[in-house]
């Protein structure tokens, strides 16, 4: 077991399949920031497999494939297929775009759960969060999901002054699919222009819905990080992440493993470890996995002031989100 020095047993590792996206969307990818990692600097499918593979040895038990978007890996299906022969629970997070053309290989990958992120159900809105003109298509594969069974999370990043307007909008997606809706929490990453006046919390989300709809507590796992309602008769769900307003670093059990292979312990951390350089001079990379888990610190990488509110997002040492994954 990877155990940091809280005694948290890591069990859930995200890899990061590349930097690149069809997508433009600002708060995730910073233009400042698109010079995009020179493809010998990604770990290739081999090298996928044997990380991943010595991650599960070591108990990881969940693997989740993040980006950038993780379908527009040229190699998408082997990697999948390789990730497919260990005994971990395999699942992903995509824009949506490509699901249509790749959906015969995540059923075969046996993937049951996918996560896509959509931010407004407004089709011009849409053209202007990410640059492409791409609804129709997104919400279609996100329907194409729920009738091939998958079980579907619907990640919307609420910004102020953008898309808390159809926060009940969202909801109602739920009513006669089984769609779960996540409202995220704005959260700052390098580039991103993060203000903590952005930020619509827990709080406020809950307000928005129930001035509309009566709605109950569903239990959470120990290793959520989203917090779940219910409404009554609903087949749906909706959930809120809530780094920002109530941080859930407690019970963490997260690891990422970003597109360059650098093994960051939290999403804010500002240190990485460097296993893919290591791995191609040959040398063994499970030291340097245990030391960088037992260097995670308690919460939000050591970096967040007690309120989200006091942060300041230009002392934040990490990477943008587009090269994170999430
Ligand atoms: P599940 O495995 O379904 O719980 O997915 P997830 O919510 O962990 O993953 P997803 O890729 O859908 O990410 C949704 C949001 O949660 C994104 O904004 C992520 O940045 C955020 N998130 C994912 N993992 C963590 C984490 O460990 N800590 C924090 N603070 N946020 C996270
Ligand atoms: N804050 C919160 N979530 C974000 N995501 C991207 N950027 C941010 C941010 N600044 C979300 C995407 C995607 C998930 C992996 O992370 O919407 O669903
Ligand atoms: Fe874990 Fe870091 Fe996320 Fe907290 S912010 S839950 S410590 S990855």
């Amino acid at each position: 077991m990877l155990r940091d020095s809280y005694n948290r047993a890591h069990t859930y590792l995200r890899i990061s399949l590349t930097d690149q996206c069809n997508f433009r969307c600002v708060y995730c990818m910073p233009n400042e920031h698109m010079k995009f990692m020179p493809a010998g600097h990604l770990m290739n499918a081999k090298e996928i497999l044997e990380i991943a593979s010595l991650f599960v040895k070591q108990g990881i038990t969940k693997i989740r494939l993040t980006g950038g978007e993780p379908l527009v890996r040229k190699d998408f299906k082997e990697i999948i297929e390789g990730l497919s022969t260990l005994p971990v629970e395999l699942t992903l997070t995509s824009n949506g775009v490509l699901i249509e053309e790749h959906l015969e290989t995540l059923k075969k990958a046996n993937i049951r759960s996918i996560n896509i992120s959509l931010d407004t159900l407004q089709a011009d809105k849409f053209a202007r969060i990410t640059q492409r003109n791409l609804f129709e298509k997104v919400y279609k594969n996100i329907v194409l999901l729920v009738e091939n069974d998958f079980h579907v999370k619907v990640n919307s990043v609420l910004i102020k002054g953008q898309n808390e307007n159809e926060i009940n909008d969202f909801i109602l997606l739920g009513k006669d699919l089984p769609i779960h809706i996540r409202f995220i929490e704005f959260m700052p990453f390098t580039g991103n222009h993060w203000d903590q006046s952005q930020v619509i919390t827990h709080h406020q989300i809950l307000e928005q819905i129930g001035s509309v709809y009566s709605y109950q507590k569903l239990e959470d796992a120990k290793h959520d990080t989203a917090k779940k309602y219910k409404i009554t008769d609903f087949k749906g769900s909706f959930a809120i992440i809530t780094t920002m307003s109530e941080p859930f670093c407690g019970d963490c059990n997260r690891l990422r493993l970003t597109a360059d292979g650098k093994l960051k312990n939290c999403l804010f951390s500002a240190e990485e470890s460097d296993l893919l350089s290591t791995l191609r001079e040959g040398k063994d990379i499970l030291p340097i996995i245990t030391q960088t888990v037992l260097g995670k610190k308690f919460s939000q990488g050591g970096q967040f002031a007690p309120s989200f509110e006091e942060t300041d997002p230009e002392k934040l040492v990490n990477r943008s989100m587009i090269n994170i994954g999430g």
